[in-house]
């Protein structure tokens, strides 16, 4: 009985199945038609014009902060430099003396390029200490900014 109804159902109804075809090859053919059109629109002009100006928002804001990070990294670097080269006599606190050398918190670029690229003083410079202990360490002249940095963050 069952498949009787449906075979009348599948005749019957026969003509509206070929035109629902032809209606869904339609709507694929214009699906197909219209679909490139729409993703040419999108990523055309208007998301890339939006995308521009974020990212130089985004540019902008870093580079504005980055002049304090940069001498926040001179000053990060110095301490390491410091920590690692002259923590031996120098107290870890360059503020306060050490074991062995004096406090250098507030010492001058001049200071530190003689003392520790040649072991000297600049002309006229009274030393803290008469001794003649400390070494040169002519290897870390390129440190010498960072060390500064660093030292005089420190006072
Ligand atoms: C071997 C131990 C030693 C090491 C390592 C050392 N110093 Fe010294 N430093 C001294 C001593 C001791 C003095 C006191 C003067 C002297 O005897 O040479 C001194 C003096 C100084 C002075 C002069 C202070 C003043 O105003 O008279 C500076 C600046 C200085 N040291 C910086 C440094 C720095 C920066 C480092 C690391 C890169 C360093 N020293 C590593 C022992 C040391």
């Amino acid at each position: 009985m069952a498949r009787t109804e449906s075979a009348k159902r599948a005749g019957a109804f026969g003509v509206s199945a070929r035109l629902a075809l032809a209606i869904v090859s339609l709507a694929f053919a214009c699906g197909s038609s219209e679909d490139p059109p729409a993703e040419k629109s999108n990523p055309a002009s208007p998301p890339a014009a939006q995308a521009a100006p974020a990212k130089d928002a985004e540019k902008k804001a870093p580079s504005a902060a980055e002049a304090e990070p940069s001498n926040a990294d001179l000053v990060a670097k110095g301490r390491q430099v410091y920590v690692s080269n002259c923590t031996a006599c120098h107290n870890p606190n360059p503020a306060e003396n050490g074991a062995l050398g004096p406090a250098i918190a507030d010492s001058s670029l001049a200071l530190l390029e003689a003392k520790v690229i040649h072991n000297t003083y600049p002309p006229g410079y009274t030393p803290k200490r008469d001794t003649n202990a400390m070494i040169a360490l002519p290897h870390l002249a390129k440190d010498i900014p960072a060390l500064h940095a660093y030292l005089t963050s420190v006072k």
